[in-house]
């Protein structure tokens, strides 16, 4: 007779059991000639965070790396629709995309997250669920005057007329990143630069190779 596999509870999960997988994630950086990692990129609302994401993901792409983005506003139309901007459902977005993009540096792939994670907290709890080195966050720094002087989707107006409650950075904080991996002026650099400078980093890093 087989031995009966140990079986745990974890939060409200009670009587599961942990299958170890059949490829591991060296494998996986063997076969595909790269490392994965999280690029974590933080910031007010328009500053560039989504765009600087989708830049570097295509020339990652374009070098042939897995890679995928998940934004903050397109993730919040299917697996966070349920979630608002309160401080808790926040902290609830950040908690569940730190658990995907543990998955996706499992599955071997360069993943880019493009969220506002105002929340130091918040972001240090999703970079304590991989080891050093896997977590790069990298501060989209453009001042709030820049912001809102683009706003590109028209959301600092509403929130100044207080149409829209709890918005970052004017009725809710941001928290700035003391010691980020990089820090990319995306308020004044242009686009070209700033890719430039992530790609840099990753070159440096040794992230672009196996
Ligand atoms: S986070 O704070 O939980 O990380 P997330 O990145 O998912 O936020 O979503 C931010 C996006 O939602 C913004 O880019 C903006 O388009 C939109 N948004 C709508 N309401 C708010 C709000 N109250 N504060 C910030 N962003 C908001």
């Amino acid at each position: 007779m087989s031995a009966t596999p140990p079986t745990t509870t974890v939060g409200q999960s009670t009587n599961i059991a942990w299958h170890a997988a059949s490829v591991d994630r060296p494998t996986r950086a063997q076969q595909r000639g790269h490392r994965s990692a999280i690029l974590w990129f933080t910031g007010l609302s328009g500053a560039g965070k989504s765009t600087l994401a989708n830049a570097v993901n295509g020339a990652l792409f374009e070098r042939g790396l897995a890679c995928y983005v998940l934004d903050g506003d397109n993730i919040r139309h299917g697996l966070c629709k349920d979630l608002g901007f309160s401080d808790a459902d926040r902290e609830e977005n950040i908690r569940r995309i730190g658990e995907v993009s543990k998955l996706f540096l499992d599955a071997g792939i360069v993943v880019l997250t493009a969220f506002v994670s105002p929340f130091k907290a918040d972001r240090d709890k999703a970079r304590a669920l991989v080891e050093a080195g896997d977590f790069i966050e990298i501060h989209c720094a453009a001042d709030l005057d820049v912001c809102e002087e683009r706003d590109t989707k028209g959301l600092y107006a509403k929130a100044r007329a207080g149409a829209i409650k709890d918005f970052t950075g004017i009725s809710s904080p941001y928290e700035a990143p003391e010691n980020p991996e990089l820090k990319v002026d995306t308020g004044s650099q242009s686009l070209e630069a700033c890719v430039a400078q992530v790609i840099g980093h990753l070159e440096g890093k040794g992230l672009m190779a196996a």
